[in-house]
C-alpha cells in the first residue's frame, strides 16, 4: 500500500499522506489540501468524508459486518445484555463483575427524574409527539443538572461516569414518562430492578396492579436495545459530535442527537415501516402496490426498512432481528399478520431486479417495529425507544470528542453557489 497520495493542481503536485484503520480501512489526509491549494474537498452529505478517528465501532457495509469494540454483533446479540453492551462501547472493555455491579447499580440510583421535570410534561398537550417532548425534556437536564453540565471539558469528564449513566438511565425513565402522559396514565416511579424490568415497570405498572415480567419479554427488549447501541457516523452520532465538538455538555450534545434520530429517513422509518405494513394490511395487498410504487424513484414513495446509507450488504442487525421476531412471537404465544406481509414483502423485493441492482436489503427497522409491538410499545414511541437503545452510542462519541487533546471545532466548508456581490438596492427602487 503505497504511503501518501498525490494530487496534481494548477501545475503543482502534492502529497497527502495516506492513514490505515486498525481493520485496513483507507483514508487520504486532507487536512492541508486547502492551506496548500486553495481548493477545499466536494463532498455533499459527507458520504466519502471520515470526519474522525473513532475506537469505538468498526462497519464494514460491503461485507455486512459490524462490531463495536471488537466484538461482532451476533456474539452480543446472542451473549451480551444491553447494560454490559453499553458499558462496553463507552469504556472500551467488557465489565468485569464489580464493574457490571457498579454500573447497575449507578443506573438504578440515578433512574429517577427531578420531579420539578415533571411540570414540562403537563405543559405539552396530551398528543404531542414523543420526539418532540423527548428532545425538550432532555435537553432541559442541562438546566437541572448544571453542575454536570458546565461546558468545560475537563470539569464535565470529570463527572463523567455520573453524567453518562444519568443520561442513560434517564432516557428510558423520561420516555415511560411520555407513554404515561399521553394517554393520561399516573407517573411510576423507578424501582430497585434490572435496566430493561425497570422500563417495562415504568411504562406498564398501573395503581392497582404491578407490571409481571416476563423473561423472554425482558430478553427481547435487551436484545431491541443493544442492536441500537452505536453504529459509527451515523447522522445523529455526527450531530452529538458535531455539538459536542464546540464544547457543549453531553446533555445539550444528547438533545441534539435525539433531534437527528427524529427524521423519517433515520430513527423516525420503524414506525414508518409499520405503517407501510399496516395500511398494505388494511387494503388487503400483497405489497405488490407499494413494491411497483417503491421503484418509481419518488423519494415519498420508498420502501421503509429497505436500504441503508452504509450497508450495501444485508443489514447484520435485521437478520438478528428477523430471526428474533418469530423466536419472540413464539414465545409469547403470539401471531401477527404484520410479520407475514413482512416476510412476503422482502421475499419479493429480494427477488427483484430493481432492488437487487441497487443492493438495497432490509435495515434493522424492517422487523424491530413487529418485536417491539408484541412488546406493547405502542408504534407512536418507537424512535424514542431507538433514542434509549442508542443514548451509549452517543454518550461514547461525545467522550471521545471531549477526551481529544487535538480536537477542534467541527466546522465543514461549502461551495458557494449564490449570488456574486451587487449593490443593495432602496425598497422604492426595488421591482
Ligand atoms: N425503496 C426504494 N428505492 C430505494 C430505497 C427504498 N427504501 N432506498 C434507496 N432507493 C433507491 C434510490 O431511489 C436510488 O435509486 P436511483 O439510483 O435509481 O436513483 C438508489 O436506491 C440509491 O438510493 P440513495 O438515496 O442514494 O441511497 P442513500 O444511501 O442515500 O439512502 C436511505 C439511504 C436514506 C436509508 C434510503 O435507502 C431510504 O430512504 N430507505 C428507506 C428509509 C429507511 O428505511 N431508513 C432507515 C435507515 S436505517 C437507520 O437509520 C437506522
Amino acid at each position: 500500500m503505497p504511503n501518501d497520495a498525490q494530487i496534481k493542481l494548477d501545475g503543482k503536485e502534492i502529497s497527502y499522506p495516506i492513514i490505515t484503520g486498525s481493520e485496513g480501512e483507507k483514508a487520504i489526509d486532507l487536512r492541508k489540501l486547502r492551506a496548500d491549494t486553495g481548493y477545499i474537498a466536494y463532498d455533499q452529505g459527507y458520504g466519502n468524508t471520515g470526519s474522525c478517528e473513532s475506537a469505538i465501532t468498526y462497519l464494514d457495509g460491503d461485507n455486512g459486518i459490524l462490531r463495536h469494540r471488537g466484538y461482532p454483533i451476533e456474539q452480543l446479540a446472542e451473549q451480551s445484555d444491553f447494560v454490559e453492551t453499553a458499558y462496553l462501547i463507552i469504556y472500551g472493555e467488557l465489565p468485569n463483575q464489580k464493574q457490571r455491579l457498579s454500573i447497575g447499580r449507578l443506573l438504578r440510583q440515578n433512574a429517577a427524574i427531578d420531579t420539578q421535570m415533571l411540570r414540562i410534561f403537563e405543559g405539552f398537550p396530551r398528543e404531542a409527539p414523543p420526539m418532540g417532548m423527548l428532545t425538550s425534556i432532555v435537553s432541559s437536564m442541562a438546566a437541572y443538572y448544571p453542575h454536570l453540565a458546565t461546558n468545560n471539558f475537563e470539569k464535565d469528564l470529570a463527572n463523567f461516569d455520573l453524567t453518562a449513566a444519568m443520561a442513560i438511565s434517564k432516557i428510558r425513565t423520561i420516555v415511560a414518562g411520555i407513554y404515561r402522559y399521553r394517554h393520561g396514565l399516573p407517573f411510576n416511579y423507578p424501582k430497585d430492578i434490572p435496566f430493561c424490568d425497570n422500563f417495562l415497570h415504568l411504562m406498564f405498572s398501573e395503581p392497582y396492579q404491578e407490571y409481571a415480567l416476563i423473561p423472554e419479554v425482558t430478553r427481547a427488549l435487551n436484545l431491541i436495545l443493544l442492536l441500537h447501541a452505536d453504529h459509527e457516523q451515523n447522522c445523529s452520532t455526527s450531530t452529538v459530535r458535531m455539538v459536542g465538538s464546540s464544547g457543549a455538555n453531553l446533555f445539550t450534545s444528547l438533545a441534539a442527537g435525539i433531534c437527528a434520530l427524529s427524521g423519517p429517513l433515520h430513527g423516525g422509518a420503524n414506525s414508518a415501516v409499520m405503517q407501510m405494513l399496516q395500511s398494505i394490511h388494511d387494503e388487503g395487498d400483497d405489497g405488490t402496490r407499494f413494491i411497483a410504487a417503491a421503484k418509481s424513484g419518488a423519494k415519498g414513495n420508498r420502501l421503509m426498512g429497505f436500504g441503508h446509507a452504509v450497508y450495501r450488504n444485508y443489514d447484520p442487525r435485521a437478520r438478528i432481528i428477523g430471526h428474533a421476531c418469530d423466536v419472540v412471537l413464539n414465545k409469547l404465544g403470539k401471531t401477527d399478520p404484520l410479520l407475514d406481509i413482512a416476510k412476503r414483502l422482502e421475499h419479493s423485493a429480494l427477488n427483484d431486479e430493481y432492488f437487487l441492482a441497487r443492493k438495497l436489503y432490509p435495515n434493522v427497522d424492517f422487523y424491530s417495529g413487529i418485536i417491539m409491538r408484541a412488546l406493547g410499545i405502542p408504534t407512536e414511541l418507537f424512535t424514542t425507544m431507538f433514542a434509549i437503545g442508542r443514548s451509549p452510542g452517543w454518550i461514547a462519541n461525545w467522550k471521545e470528542v471531549a477526551s481529544n487533546p487535538k480536537g477542534r471545532i467541527y466546522r465543514p466548508r461549502q461551495v458557494y453557489v449564490g449570488p456574486v456581490k451587487r449593490d443593495y438596492v432602496l425598497i422604492g427602487k426595488r421591482t
